[in-house]
């Protein structure tokens, strides 16, 4: 489950999207000032964003997709990502990470239905000596095993 979609008007996007125009290679900015603003890119975003760069829709998805900071939905309240390259795999990680999506009832980028977590991928959190890491919302954790999760999850309200 995510949370709603915010509904901005399309001036209130146009605002945000004319304010950084000026910028060279506004695409990035523009996505970030619109998630700042609504906790994703709301789904109205793109024609505004396509039209006032002169981008095709399927450059505009490339991007937002490419970047896994980018959400097309808000997070929940806390944000808890999993790092899935490779020094982690090899100590536990992806089966760290399918027992918390299974325990969660989630999908990667899924929300926890009271709205509290959103489980992420990330690919190198720098702390690979000490795998598996995490990182809940700005905190970075390391040597996560199945009761150290636990109980990232439990202070995060899962
Ligand atoms: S590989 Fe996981 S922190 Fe670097």
């Amino acid at each position: 489950m995510s949370a709603s979609a915010p509904a901005p008007s399309s001036s209130e996007i146009r605002e945000i999207v004319g304010a950084h125009l000026h910028l060279e290679g506004a695409l990035l900015p523009i996505l970030h000032a619109l998630q700042d603003a609504y906790g994703c890119i709301p789904s109205a975003a793109a024609p505004v964003i396509v039209e006032a760069l002169n981008i095709s829709k399927a450059e505009l998805h490339g991007v937002i997709t490419f970047y896994h900071d980018f959400r097309e939905h808000p997070a929940g309240r806390h944000v808890l990502r999993i790092c899935r390259a490779e020094a982690c795999q090899a100590v536990g990680a992806t089966a760290l990470a399918e027992a918390t999506l299974k325990k969660l009832g989630l999908d990667w980028h899924g929300t926890t239905a009271n709205g509290a977590v959103t489980i992420e991928p990330v690919y190198c959190l720098g702390l690979c000596a000490c795998g598996p890491a995490a990182m809940l919302d700005d905190r970075v954790v390391g040597r996560v095993d199945e009761a150290r999760m636990s109980a990232l999850l439990a202070e995060a309200g899962a």
